[in-house]
């Protein structure tokens, strides 16, 4: 279960702070580097397409400098998140970017294909793709990625429905290369138990929402803040696939969370509707009950390797 170069020994916390959909932005992805875990971000969040170059320019730019300023602690790589979807028309171009900038990791999710991962190999970089179940694990790694990220039931944005221990178990039977295990860890505990399981590194995604960083209205951190497991509701709803958002939300928009309806999946997509619903209807997963402030990111990424350094001594491992 070596990590590829890219990653081995770069992390101060075996955590890559996952892609948030409108609210990871340069700001929360420097951050996250520099306190030491992988900082990643859509493309799609750069809009309009351009200024994917200006961020990526912005973010190798802030690293560089930190890493210059900080030999005896340089900052982790940062990984460009691509939606390879039909809907998604900006592909090539963002594609283009991250091959421009030899982007170092390209998470890929709702679909894996030979040629973007081709690309990112052509410059040196790596691909982790996220899958649900071990059938799409197998299809991703037949087509070149070079790691896998299991969602498992319980994750914000779109989740799977497996547990943890059975998706990283089945995976593992016939998977050596890098592997990540996303879905509710919001604490350090829940890292090191990622690692038990037979996962490389956690991948944690809700928790970075209620960070000052994070473009995510005040409202929506703070809900984040205040609630626990028992407030998020499952739904295809908002985008056409299944995922896990806030109650809350569905209740300020007028919306009974209890009574929603089924969405057709065939009308799935990321153009400026989605990006509307997105906006109104808030993405959480189930881990939330850990996070009791708004922090700076770096503070979040502190506890979180407090949380792991005693989870660890205390199971003296
Ligand atoms: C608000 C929100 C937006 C998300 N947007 C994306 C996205 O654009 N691309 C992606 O691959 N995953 C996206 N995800 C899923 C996360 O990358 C990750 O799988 C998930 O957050 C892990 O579970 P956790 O939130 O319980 O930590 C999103 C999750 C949330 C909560």
């Amino acid at each position: 279960m070596a990590l590829p170069p890219v990653l081995d020994g770069k992390l101060s916390l075996p955590a890559i702070a996952s892609p948030l959909f409108i609210i990871s932005n340069p700001a929360l992805v420097i951050a996250q580097c520099k306190a030491g875990v992988v900082g990643s971000f859509p493309a799609l969040n750069a809009r309009p397409a351009a200024q994917l170059d200006e961020w990526l320019h912005e973010i190798r730019e802030a690293l560089a400098e930190h890493d210059r300023d900080n030999p005896d602690n340089p900052s982790a790589p940062y990984a460009v998140n691509q939606i390879v979807h039909r809907s998604n028309e900006r592909l090539e171009h963002d594609v283009e970017m991250c091959v421009k900038h030899k982007a170092p990791i390209v998470i890929t999710s709702l679909g894996a294909r030979v040629d973007v991962n081709d690309a990112v190999h052509s410059y040196g970089g790596i691909t982790l793709h996220d899958v649900i179940n071990n059938t799409y694990a197998k299809k991703a790694i037949e087509k070149g990625a070079d790691g896998l990220i299991a969602i498992a039931t319980g994750a914000g944005g779109h989740a799977g429905t497996l547990s943890p221990i059975a998706l990283i178990q089945e995976i593992r039977e016939w998977f050596d290369g890098p592997l990540l295990l996303g879905g509710a860890i919001a604490t350090g505990d829940a890292i090191l138990a990622a690692q038990a399981m037979g996962a490389d590194l956690g991948y944690v995604g809700s928790a970075f929402i209620a960070t000052d960083e994070a473009r995510a209205q005040p409202e929506y951190k703070q809900m984040i803040a205040d609630c626990g497991a028992d407030d998020i509701v499952y739904t295809n709803l908002v985008t056409g696939v299944h995922g896990n958002y806030l109650r809350g939300s569905f209740e300020l928009a007028g919306m009974d969370p209890d009574a929603l309806p089924e969405s057709d999946p065939t009308k799935m997509d990321f153009g400026q509707d989605k990006t509307k619903a997105w906006k109104d209807i808030w993405g959480s997963g189930q881990g939330i009950g850990a996070v009791k402030n708004v922090v700076p990111a770096a503070d979040l990424v502190a506890r979180l390797k407090e949380e792991y350094a005693a989870a660890k001594k205390r199971l003296a491992v």
